[in-house]
């Protein structure tokens, strides 16, 4: 697949928080280190706001969204309450616009607070929600989803879907996700509903989405940065850490159009909760220097496609006007330092949530600068 991003040497002319002007220059003879790049949009992250603030709230997430490179995030509804209602979005876009740091657009969950079955608030819900999700569950009842595809389709709305059949939850959690995500190929493919699968993590899995996008532009997928870097890894997260073999064929699927987007699954826990089981890790304050250091500098992809991936896809699933450092385009923008070295210490994130297996992990690749709409926000 083409990557739309152009590399060289030059600045940008900015006006009223869009980009006017981008001016190629010839570089000088040492161009330095510093990467000036469309700020990046994340489909799928966990703010705990409200109900679980004590994990994370809005701030302490749009800071560590910040410090990421990440100027908007798509917020899942497991908070408590979970995220049902038009009034609850418009709560959380109110207290967040107040913070005035990125931009976060909520989802609402596909079931009513859940419960796998009632689709009766999906009559209300309306822009600026652009995704309905369980997430955290697969929708186990298989007419219920079906519905909800009907009702979605009708709204040109996204179901983004957490697979896992709860039937193999506690015993296979590798059939628990290929089983429900052919299913759900196939439930997409008779209602025509935009379906997006959220963190794919088998080869099997990946395999047949490629294999569906193929006759179908309504299908779309994420990976998150953890399973395209760490393999055998008893680190407890949801999907699971999968084999190398599933590793392979998810960077495999970056590069042919395969996979849309690298999305965290931010997912910040107490250290009480993760010392019960609780899964998910951390993932905004990493994602670009995991991504850099072992897809990049690993020879796996080149930073264009990681662009692709981390910033113009999304953005476009998101119907947000960035992502490409073009003219027209909203003033998004992150700098990183290519060559800057670092070992994690979690207890330097803006973050709340500390829990991430990347703990004194050697990254190279960071964030130094975010640009919301025309205007610097990080550093703070
Ligand atoms: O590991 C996970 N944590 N996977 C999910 O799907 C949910 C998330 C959470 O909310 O903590």
């Amino acid at each position: 697949m083409a990557d739309a991003h152009t590399e060289g040497y030059g600045y940008l002319v900015i006006e009223d928080g869009v980009i006017a002007e981008v001016v190629w220059m010839n570089p000088p003879e040492d161009p330095g280190h510093h990467l000036l790049m469309p700020a990046f949009t994340d489909l799928h992250v966990h703010f705990r706001d409200p109900g679980l603030t004590h994990k994370e709230d809005l701030e302490t997430g749009m800071r560590a969204a910040l410090a990421g490179g990440f100027t908007d995030v798509q917020l899942m509804g497991n908070t408590q309450p979970i995220t049902s209602t038009m009034e609850q979005v418009e709560d959380v876009i109110a207290r967040a616009r107040a913070l005035d740091l990125i931009d976060v657009h909520p989802c609402i969950s596909i079931t009513r607070d859940f419960d796998g079955k009632d689709l009766s608030h999906l009559n209300e819900v309306k822009a600026p929600v652009v995704m309905l999700t369980d997430d955290g569950f697969g929708v186990a009842d298989a007419k219920t989803l079906f519905d909800a595809m009907n009702l979605a389709k009708e709204k040109g709305m996204r179901l983004t879907l957490h697979e896992e059949e709860p039937a193999f939850s506690k015993t296979d959690m590798r059939l628990a996700e290929d089983v429900m995500t052919l299913r759900d190929l196939h439930l997409g493919r008779v209602t025509g509903c935009y379906t997006h699968f959220a963190h794919v993590s088998t080869k099997q899995a990946i395999d047949w989405i490629r294999a569906a996008k193929a006759g179908s532009d309504r299908f779309t997928c994420e990976v998150t940065p953890h399973h395209l870097v760490l393999w055998d890894n008893p680190y407890r997260v949801n999907p699971p850490i999968r084999a190398k073999e599933d590793v392979d064929a998810l960077r495999e699927a970056l590069t042919d159009g395969t996979v849309d987007a690298i999305a965290t699954d931010h997912a910040p826990h107490t250290k009480e909760d993760k010392d019960k089981g609780a899964p998910g890790m951390t993932g905004l304050e990493l994602a670009f220097a995991l991504c850099y250091t072992h897809l990049i500098k690993g020879g796996i992809i080149g930073i264009k496609t990681l662009l692709r991936l981390l910033a113009q896809r999304p953005a476009e699933l998101m119907g947000l006007q960035q992502g490409l450092l073009q003219p027209g385009m909203d003033a998004d923008l992150a700098i990183a330092d290519l060559a800057a070295e670092y070992t994690v210490d979690p207890e330097a994130f803006y973050s709340k949530g500390k829990n991430t297996p990347f703990s004194g992990a050697r990254l190279q690749g960071r964030i130094v600068e975010t640009w919301h709409k025309g205007v610097r926000k990080f550093p703070f």
